[in-house]
Parts: structure tokens; sequence; C-alpha cells
């Protein structure tokens, strides 16, 4: 399936016995499926699946299902912020896509957003998030309606583009932080964010607060990582 297109309506595998499109991968891979044994070898293989033109984007859920999460792998990305949850930008994709982990404080959550025509796959690294999904607005000043609410669990992968609809995303534990695998291609450095009472739509700027690593400030100063 094209990358180009974002008309991806996926049987979500959150289910380790969702086997059925796997095995249709499988034939369609002629038998061969990439084996993701930490990060770097996701890194790789995405950067190898990206070199095509035509992207496979089953293939893209598929190697982001195989990772199994190991904090070994990704603590050097794990940078909170007290007051909001942080984007920290792990690989560009040869400027195909971004890969981000996202770091959630607890009770942190994302305002309602859109995602750019870009397909967005995201992967629990730690804890547990909750995702709840709204129908674009049909009519000026109405209060968007929520069409679906479900968690996702540590290894599962979600997704979502725009034919979705809207959602907005929260780490609903008190005590627990959350760490999130986010693939978004193409890239975007901004989406639309939405106010659920009125539809209201503003535009709003992707940011991040550390590249590959190191804590970056507005400025652009680098400056050494506040925690990990
Ligand atoms: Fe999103």
């Amino acid at each position: 399936m094209s990358a180009t297109v974002c008309q991806y309506h996926p049987e979500v595998n959150n289910n380790d016995d969702d086997d059925y499109s796997e095995i249709q991968l499988y034939k369609q891979m002629g038998g061969q499926l990439p084996i993701i044994n930490n990060l770097q070898d996701l890194i790789n293989q995405l950067r190898v699946i990206f070199e095509s033109d035509n992207v496979n984007i089953e293939l893209v859920n598929y190697v982001m299902n195989s990772y199994k999460s190991n904090p070994l792998d990704w603590k050097k990305y794990a940078k909170f912020d007290r007051y909001r949850y942080t984007r920290n930008l792990v690989d560009t994709g040869n400027g195909k896509y971004n890969l981000i982990a996202l770091c959630w404080g607890e009770g942190h959550g994302s305002s309602i957003h859109d995602h750019s025509n870009s397909h967005c796959f995201m992967k629990i690294l730690q804890g547990s998030l909750d995702e709840i999904k709204f129908a674009w607005p049909k009519e000026k000043g109405q209060q968007l309606e929520e069409i679906e609410r479900k968690k996702i669990e540590l290894n599962q992968v979600a997704y979502m583009n725009d034919s979705l609809g809207l959602h907005r995303v929260e780490n609903s534990s008190n005590v627990d932080t959350a760490i999130s695998l986010h693939l978004y291609c193409p890239p975007y450095n901004k989406c639309k964010v939405f106010n659920q009472n009125t539809g209201q739509t503003s535009s709003s700027t992707v940011t991040f607060y550390s590249t590959f690593g190191k804590r970056i400030k507005e400025n652009k100063e680098i400056i050494e990582p506040e925690d990990n």
C-alpha cells in the first residue's frame, strides 16, 4: 500500500492473535519478514522500508509491533518536563519520516489534533496511554463528537490518520509516567488543534524538547539533559 495516499484503515494489530494480516504480509514478502531485536534494528529496518517510493505501510506496522520495548534502548530519549509532555526526536529517516519519543508525565495529555495528512503510528514503550477519537466537525461552533475511546498498553501499536478523524492522547495515570514512540510519515511541523466545545481550530507548530538524545532550548542552545 502506498504511503502517498493517507487512506489506510488497518485492523489495528493490538492482538498477538491477529495472525491473518501477518500471514498475508509473510506471503507478500516472499517468506522473509524482518527480525527486530532492539530499537536500533527497528530504526535500521524502517530506513530500509522507506527507501522504496511505494512504502509498504503494513510492513511498517509489523516492524513497529515486532519491537519489544527495552528501557536500555531508549533511556537517552526519555526526557520529561514537569508541566507537559515532551517530544524527543529519535530519527529523521532520511527526511521521509520522523521517529519521536513522547514522554508523558502523570496526568499529561495532548490537545485534540489532526495529523496533516500523514500516517501516524504510536507504540507504547512504557506505561499506557488513553486515545480518545473524535469526528471531524461538521458545522462551525459545534461540540466535537467523541467516536472511540481505548487504552493502549505496553508494546501495543495504534494507528491514526486524518481519514479516521481527530484524536487526543493522555496519560490518565496519577502515579506512572508513560513513553510512546511515534512514527509520522511524511514528517510535518504544523498541525491543527481543536477546541472540543466549539470545534474551533488553530495551527500548532511541532517542536522538539530534545533531538538525538540532546536537550535543546528555544534558542537552539544545547544543554545537558536535566533528567533521564
Ligand atoms: Fe496524534
